[in-house]
């Protein structure tokens, strides 16, 4: 007999924050309104009817992935971002909107059995794109709820095909200070990149996204691709991808190389294991004045907790 079970990580669509409430996380965290960010809405709003796979959204969504709360408000997660390549503040949007996405190329490369580059128009229309529920949990301890429209990483994995001496995914975001004057402050260590290794990247949950709330990714949220591990803090989630290298060595990631002490490669969302500078015991829920406790792998251990067995003695939630 097969028996419906709701797992840990489903999320009652009653319970996702509204899209109004995710985009006004801003001003309910106390930043202060997005006028700029306001002002840069037509334009943004044109690039994403203009975008060429725009006929692709909303793609169908896949049911078994709901949520214990609210999808966040769109307007607010559209304005509250993290893109340090536009900047430190989580407004970002009017310089982001000046970043070129089309034409864009993503190269896959390394431990490969042929290395390709591939422009991201034809890669999308390849990939069985599909929207997905998913709470998103910030290091910085806030926290939505958000539908992203991508396919499973593990289905690019399988177009790259990787040599057995692959054990790492590293992925890279685009770098050109012209654009993005973040990166000229040269004490970063750009281009951001991000790194898992190859069980994860071959998980159910992890999505490359092109999307977001039935639309094309705007800049701000790392257009036109972008990753998403939704059991790991945000930082994980690097924007913009021009690169995707299968390596046998641990890469060394963009947080990492700032700060080992307080971002490292794991990342793996845990209430209990303390940031060095604050409790990780819960989170403020982007748009509510609600504090939840955070949720072990961020609400998402039956999907992932398997693929840490004898890895304990790593920096697992760090
Ligand atoms: N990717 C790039 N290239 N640059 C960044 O600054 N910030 C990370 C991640 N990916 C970042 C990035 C951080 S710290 C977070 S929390 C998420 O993106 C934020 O994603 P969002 O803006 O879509 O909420």
């Amino acid at each position: 007999m097969l028996i419906k079970t709701r797992p840990g990580w489903a999320i009652r669509e009653s319970e996702a924050t509204p899209e109004s409430v995710f985009l006004n996380r801003r001003s309910l965290l106390g930043a202060g309104a997005g006028l700029i960010a306001s002002a840069a809405l037509p334009r943004i709003a044109s690039a994403q009817a203009k975008d060429p796979t725009a006929d692709l959204y909303p793609a169908r969504r896949n049911e078994a992935f709901t949520l214990d709360r609210p999808v966040t408000d769109e307007d607010l997660a559209a304005n509250y971002n993290n893109f340090y390549e536009f900047g430190t503040s989580k407004d970002v949007v009017a310089a982001a909107s000046r970043m070129p996405t089309r034409p864009w190329t993503v190269a896959i490369d390394g431990l490969v059995e042929k290395p390709f580059e591939i422009g991201v128009d034809e890669l999308i229309r390849k990939m069985p794109l599909e929207e997905r529920l998913y709470r998103f949990r910030c290091v910085e301890s806030w926290s939505m709820a958000v539908p992203w429209t991508g396919f499973p990483l593990k289905a690019l994995v399988a177009l790259a095909k990787p040599l057995s001496g692959a054990k790492y995914v590293q992925m890279q975001t685009f770098m050109n200070p012209k654009v993005a004057p973040g990166q000229a402050q040269r004490w970063y260590p750009w281009p951001y990149t991000e790194g898992l290794t190859m069980a994860e990247a071959g998980n159910d949950l992890t999505l490359l996204v092109t999307g977001v709330y039935g639309k094309p990714l705007a800049n701000q949220f790392g257009a036109p691709i972008r990753l998403i591990t939704p059991w790991k803090y945000g930082f994980k989630s690097v924007k913009s991808i021009t690169k995707i290298s299968f390596v046998a060595e641990r890469p060394k990631t963009f947080w990492e190389g700032l700060q080992p002490a307080e971002y490292g490669f794991w990342a793996n969302v845990n209430p209990a294991v303390p940031h060095p500078r604050w409790t990780q015991a819960s989170e403020q829920v982007l748009g509510t004045r609600e504090r939840r406790p955070t949720l072990l792998f961020n609400g998402y251990a039956e999907q992932v907790a398997e693929m840490y067995k004898g890895l304990e003695g790593e920096r697992l939630y760090v």
